[in-house]
């Protein structure tokens, strides 16, 4: 076995997140500009390739491993990816494969994830009104979705809703949309909306400080913090009265770079130290450059001590995006 991946603030490296595509068949007006141009297909690492770096990590102490996008499961054969991972579970060298999705094939997908040893997944939905979703996605179907949570949650899946906050677009109805998770069994997550990427929209219009939500949510029930740790970066709360789990993401509001224990690799082999950084190591040259596994591990080694301290994200209303790449690229 290799030494643990330590970065320069003592923080352990567990958790590799994957962007196996740049794309994605919903355009969401916060992530995406209508207009993207995607990476050619050319540029992609094969799904053997990706798989090769998957497992290099795994090697070096990952645990915990996600692939995201764009949206994990427009890419094609990734089921093929999926099953080649899932042997890292049988191993035990692996806590847990899961996945970030928007739901729109997960139907098609929810059993075989299940028989790969995928227990958990993370859906993205940021409202329930039909009309409002096809808004916010620019197409999306909202009905597809419902079809692949329940799809899902029949397979043995356990389903964690992720829904950015939006001010004057679902601020309102949040309440709503935590009580039907809830009620379904399934963890709640908001987000706070994140400056990645030029879009059509301007983001200090949208984005709501989790801390307000926070406050008016507590004139209708008792929040109570919970030690919950996912290895995600939410803090969580339960709520007496759904008996459910809340979980905060508040990168504006309240940093918790401190905690970081992940590093992001996107679809062409280049490894993020941060979400909110530009600083960043090509890991493909030395990938194809050599059947072994040492330069790769060099390179990662590199990354690795190069992690910065945290994010520099800023909203303001004369700002570019904090960071020119969008969410897709690095898959968050
Ligand atoms: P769990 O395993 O369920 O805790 O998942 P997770 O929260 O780590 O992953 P998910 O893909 O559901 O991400 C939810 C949101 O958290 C997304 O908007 C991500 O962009 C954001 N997120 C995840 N990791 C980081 C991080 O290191 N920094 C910041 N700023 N945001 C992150
Ligand atoms: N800020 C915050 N969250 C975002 N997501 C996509 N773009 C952004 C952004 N700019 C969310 C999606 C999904 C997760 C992977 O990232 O809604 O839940
Ligand atoms: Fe696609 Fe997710 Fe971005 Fe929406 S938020 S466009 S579903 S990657």
């Amino acid at each position: 076995t290799q030494p643990a991946m330590i970065d320069p603030f003592g923080r352990h490296v567990t958790y590799l997140r994957v962007s196996v595509t740049d794309r994605c068949d919903f355009r969401c007006t916060y992530c995406m500009a209508e207009n993207m141009t995607f990476l050619p297909r050319k540029d992609l690492l094969t799904l053997e390739e990706l798989d090769r770096l998957c497992s290099t990590f795994v090697a070096k102490g990952v645990r915990k491993l996600r692939l995201t996008g764009g949206e994990p499961l427009v890419r094609k054969n990734i089921m093929s990816l999926v099953r080649n991972l899932s042997r890292h579970l049988e191993t035990g060298d692996l806590e847990e494969l899961t996945l970030t999705t928007n739901g729109s094939q997960l139907a098609k997908y929810a059993k075989e994830l299940a028989d790969c040893g995928v227990r958990r997944v993370n859906v993205s939905v940021d409202t329930l009104n039909h009309d409002k979703f096809r808004q916010i996605t620019r197409w999306g179907n909202l009905g597809k979705v419902m079809e692949g949570i329940a799809a899902a949650q029949d397979a043995g899946i356990g389903i964690k809703i992720n829904a950015v906050a939006l001010k004057d677009f679902n601020d309102r109805e949040l309440p709503a949309m935590i009580e039907w998770a809830h009620g379904q069994g399934m963890d709640f997550t908001v987000i706070e909306t994140m400056p990645m990427g030029e879009i059509d929209a301007d983001r200090t219009h949208q984005y709501l400080p989790l801390s307000v939500l926070r406050e008016q949510l507590e004139e209708q029930w008792t929040l109570r913090d919970i030690p919950l740790k996912t290895g995600g970066p939410a803090r969580y709360v339960e709520i007496a009265e759904t008996g459910g789990r809340l979980g905060f993401i508040t990168p504006l509001t309240h940093n918790f770079c401190e905690g970081c224990n992940r590093v992001r690799l996107t679809c062409t082999g280049t490894l993020y130290m941060c979400l909110g950084q530009d600083d960043a190591v090509d890991l493909r040259a030395p990938l194809r450059a050599s059947e072994s596994d040492e330069l790769l591990t060099r390179a990662i080694d590199d990354a690795i001590g190069r992690k910065p301290k945290g994010h520099d994200f800023v909203i303001d209303r004369t700002a570019k995006p904090s960071v020119a790449r969008h969410m897709s690229v690095t898959g968050g």
